[in-house]
């Protein structure tokens, strides 16, 4: 998990996780925290474990990471951030030793991770999609009423 490791600890990605979370610090509906990301990436795991898919923990943790880290970018300049993601993967990834192809399966998946709903063909697509939804607990939120996630997105009740 070195290469794991080494993004948390890059400086541009410090420079962003940090600005994000000052800017989302009063935010009453989900935040971009590493709680979040660490359940994306736990939940990726699981997926690639039940679904019988070799992929890298490496990259699974490196998707994570990265996934949600444009949102600074998104809130700052009205970047959509799976583009904004996409962009700093390759001002983060090759730094810290992933490879052209990794650091392309890593963006690829970051820009469908807002749309790969169920039926997407590619699996790290629907992969990450799946997790990042099934990471948020819907069921316990007092932001229920108003949040623009579709009820069907949401986990309105604990499921597995
Ligand atoms: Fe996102
Ligand atoms: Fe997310």
């Amino acid at each position: 998990m070195k290469r794991v490791n080494q993004i948390y600890r890059h400086p541009v990605f410090q420079k962003k996780y940090l600005a994000l979370q000052e800017a989302e610090k009063d935010r009453m509906f989900c935040k971009h925290t590493l709680e979040h990301f660490i359940d994306v990436a736990r939940l990726m795991y699981i997926y690639s474990l039940e679904h019988q898919l070799s992929i890298s923990k490496d990259v699974i943790y490196g998707m994570a990471l990265m996934h949600d880290i444009g949102r600074i970018d998104q809130i700052q300049k009205g970047i959509p951030h799976e583009k904004a993601g996409a962009a700093l993967c390759d001002a983060i990834l090759p730094d810290c030793g992933f490879t052209k192809e990794e650091t392309d399966i890593i963006k690829a998946s970051i820009l469908h991770h807002r749309n790969a709903a169920n039926d997407d063909k590619n699996p790290y697509y629907h992969m990450l999609y799946w997790a990042d939804k099934k990471s948020r607990n819907c069921f316990a939120c007092d932001m229920q009423d108003a949040c623009n996630w579709d009820e069907e997105k949401m986990n309105l009740k604990i499921e597995y």
